[in-house]
């Protein structure tokens, strides 16, 4: 046992001499490592009489806490030492930008900053929100919206359909946030006012279509509410959107098959230079479609069309966002690049409201 207590005395002064990490981990090996000199000697205890294990063990394992309690303190001491080293040397400088927080650092995609924006301006004007899924029967999309079975105007909207169920009937990605309408009417009493953002599908895809495009549909219903309402609603929101003090608007007859009568409306612009500009000039741009409800869509929603009446308005999101910042190409939008979203990005706090100003 004599030459254990000299090993055990050199392994404890190599601990208390070493100067780094790498070299206390070379006196672990040395001592416990697969081959290392104490895990032998352990090993070579089953091979002992048992008189001589009596003794060996004991002496052996207590060496073997000693020599780990040391190195493990001497761990903690290095560690220290090196801690210390470092913050006597290190410099702080104080004039670095502090590190940006993610809210300060995420960016928010445009179309949901627009959404958040038309919020704002209907939610002045008492509108409430409301949804509807984006997978939708024919039902709510087209046959409660006076669409005819068969009738061309289904035809326009290139409808993404689902396979056929097991009744024949095929679901379909809803081509406008239209079928909401339905939906809302038929679960809530009037007087209605309500707008729905949503996502909408029609197989079309070029620098101003893409196949998954938006929608924002808007829904008035009470006893007297006339195309006067629509037209002042309409003009009021193309102001506080494109922040300008006067828009001129264009109402076109138009036909869609659930409103009656139905126009398209053209806003005034200035087209001229590279950037176009709104509420002034001579050219006109479409931006929306909107009608007085179809009593026959007042009566799929059971509601009495003598009694109640209403208009509503759809808009393409993506277009009046484009419109709104300078945004030439649609596809983008949905690339989902890092780059494109910190140019054209919002700061999270940079929240919409109408008495910060819309877009300060
Ligand atoms: N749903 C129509 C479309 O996608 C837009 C539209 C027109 C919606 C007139 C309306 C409306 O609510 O009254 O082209």
């Amino acid at each position: 046992m004599k030459n254990i207590e000299i090993l055990a005395q050199e392994i404890r002064d190599a601990i208390n001499a070493a100067d780094s990490i790498q070299a206390l981990d070379t006196i672990r090996v040395f001592a416990f490592g697969k081959k290392g000199i104490i895990s032998e000697q352990l090993k070579s205890l089953s091979s002992m009489s048992s008189d001589m294990r009596k003794i060996a063990g004991p002496v052996l394992n207590s060496l073997k806490k000693q020599i780990n309690g040391l190195l493990t303190e001497r761990r903690k001491q290095l560690r220290k030492e090196i801690f210390s080293a470092e913050i006597a040397h290190a410099k702080i400088d104080v004039t670095l930008p502090v590190r940006q927080t993610p809210a300060e650092r995420g960016r928010i995609h445009p179309i949901s900053q627009v959404i958040d924006e038309i919020i704002a301006i209907f939610s002045d004007m008492r509108f409430t929100i409301a949804m509807g899924p984006d997978i939708e029967t024919d039902y709510y999309n087209f046959t409660a919206l006076n669409f005819p079975q068969r009738h061309p105007a289904r035809e326009m909207h290139d409808t993404f359909f689902f396979n056929p169920d097991e009744k024949g009937a095929c679901k379909l990605l809803r081509t406008h946030t239209s079928a909401a309408q339905i939906r809302t009417m038929r679960k809530q009493k009037p007087p209605i006012r309500i707008v729905i953002p949503g996502k909408t599908y029609r197989i079309d895809s070029d620098t101003t279509h893409s196949p998954m495009f938006h929608q924002v549909e808007g829904l008035v219903i009470d006893k007297t509410v006339t195309i006067a309402n629509m037209m002042w609603v309409l003009e009021h929101f193309c102001k506080t959107f494109f922040e300008v003090p006067s828009v001129k608007m264009r109402f076109r007859p138009s036909f869609f098959p659930f409103t009656e009568p139905s126009m398209e409306v053209d806003i005034q612009c200035d087209r001229s230079k590279a950037d176009i500009k709104f509420g002034k000039g001579k050219d006109w741009l479409e931006i929306l479609g909107c009608g007085m409800v179809h009593p026959k869509v007042l009566r799929n929603c059971n509601l009495d069309s003598e009694e109640y009446q209403g208009f509503a308005w759809g808009m393409g999101i993506d277009r009046i966002a484009m419109l709104k910042y300078g945004m030439p190409d649609l596809r983008a939008f949905f690339d989902a690049d890092i780059r494109w979203l910190e140019h054209y990005g919002f700061r999270p706090l940079d929240i919409p409201t109408l008495f910060d100003g819309l877009t300060s």
